[in-house]
C-alpha cells in the first residue's frame, strides 16, 4: 500500500473520533435505517461464515444482529486495534453469534485460507485501500465457490448540499471525495474481474439538517475539513447557517449509497 495513503487512514480511524462523528451525523437525520437496507440483500443462511473486511466499530452487525439467522460464525477484520476492539464489544455484547472472531490485519493481505467464507463484506473502506484489486483478489480467494461478495460505497451524488458548503468555505471537494476515489462504477468494474452476476443497488434518504455545527462536525471527522484553520471553519459555519436560514429552518441533504454484490465462481 502507498506509504502515505495508509499513514492518513490509519491516523484518521487512530480512534474512533471521526468515525463516530460521522455516525452520529446519520443517526441525527437518517429517515431510513441503511444497516437494515444492507442486511435485507445479503441473503445470510444458518451457520454461514461470514468475514467483514474494515469493520469499523462493528456498527453494522450489531445493529441487525437481531433479525440475523442462529449459528452465524463472524470474523471481524480491521486495521484499527482502537476500532476492533470497539467492534469486539459491540458485537460480542448482542449474544447472537456462533463465534466471533477479531482480527487487526490488512485488506491486501488476508490471513485466512482459501474458501474459508461464504461471505465477505467491504463496507465504506475500499475508497482507502490503493491497491483495490488486490484486496478485491483477495476477498475472491478467501470465499468458497458460489459465496457472494458485497462492497458499499458513496455515488458522487452522496451528500453534495454539504459537500458544496466544504468547498465554498475552506476549497475542498464539492463532489463527494469517496465517490471520486471509489464510486459506483468502480465498484462494480472491479467485481467483474472476478465474480458474476454483478448486482448495483442504490440506497436514498434525505437529511432535513437544521443545525450548523453539526455539519461542521461532520466536514471536519475527514480531510480536508480537519485541517481548515479555524477562519474557514468560522465561515463553514456562517455559510451553513445562511443555507439552513434560506431553506425555511432545513438544509435538505441526500444521502445516496450503494451495495454492489457479486458470486463467487
Ligand atoms: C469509513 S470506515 C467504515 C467502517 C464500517 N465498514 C462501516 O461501514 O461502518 C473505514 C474502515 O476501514 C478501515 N480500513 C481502511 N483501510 C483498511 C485496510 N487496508 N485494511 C483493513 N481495514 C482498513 C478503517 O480502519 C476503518 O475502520
Amino acid at each position: 500500500m502507498c506509504e502515505n495513503t495508509r499513514t492518513k487512514t490509519q491516523t484518521q480511524y487512530a480512534s474512533g473520533k471521526n468515525l463516530h462523528a460521522r455516525g452520529n451525523f446519520h443517526a441525527t437525520y437518517s429517515n431510513k435505517n441503511w444497516f437494515r437496507w444492507v442486511a435485507d440483500r445479503l441473503t445470510l443462511a444458518p451457520g454461514m461464515r461470514l468475514l467483514d473486511v474494515g469493520c469499523g466499530a462493528g456498527w453494522f452487525w450489531a445493529n441487525i444482529a437481531g433479525s440475523l439467522p442462529k449459528g452465524l460464525h463472524l470474523t471481524l477484520l480491521d486495521q484499527s486495534p482502537a476500532l476492533l476492539t470497539e467492534a469486539g464489544k459491540n458485537v460480542r455484547s448482542t449474544g447472537r453469534f456462533a463465534e466471533i472472531d477479531v482480527i487487526v490485519g490488512d485488506a491486501t493481505e488476508l490471513p485466512f485460507d482459501a474458501e474459508t467464507f461464504d461471505v465477505v463484506t467491504a463496507m465504506h473502506m475500499l475508497y482507502h485501500v490503493p491497491a483495490k484489486s488486490v484486496a478485491m483478489e483477495e476477498a475472491f480467494r478467501v470465499l468458497r465457490p458460489g459465496g457472494t461478495g458485497h462492497v458499499t460505497t458513496n455515488s458522487e451524488e452522496n451528500f453534495r448540499a454539504v459537500m458544496t458548503l466544504g468547498n465554498a468555505a475552506y476549497g475542498g471537494p464539492d463532489l463527494d471525495p469517496a465517490a471520486v476515489l471509489f464510486g459506483p462504477e468502480d465498484a462494480s468494474n472491479l467485481l467483474q474481474d472476478r465474480f458474476t452476476d454483478i448486482e448495483t443497488r442504490v440506497y436514498q434518504d434525505t437529511y432535513a439538517v437544521d443545525h450548523a455545527p453539526d455539519v461542521v462536525a461532520y466536514l471536519t471527522s475527514m480531510p480536508p475539513g480537519n485541517e481548515a484553520s479555524d477562519e474557514q471553519l468560522e465561515q463553514l459555519l456562517y455559510l451553513t447557517e445562511a443555507a439552513i436560514t434560506a431553506g425555511g429552518g432545513v438544509l435538505n441533504v441526500l444521502r445516496e449509497s450503494v451495495l454492489v454484490s457479486g458470486k463467487s465462481t
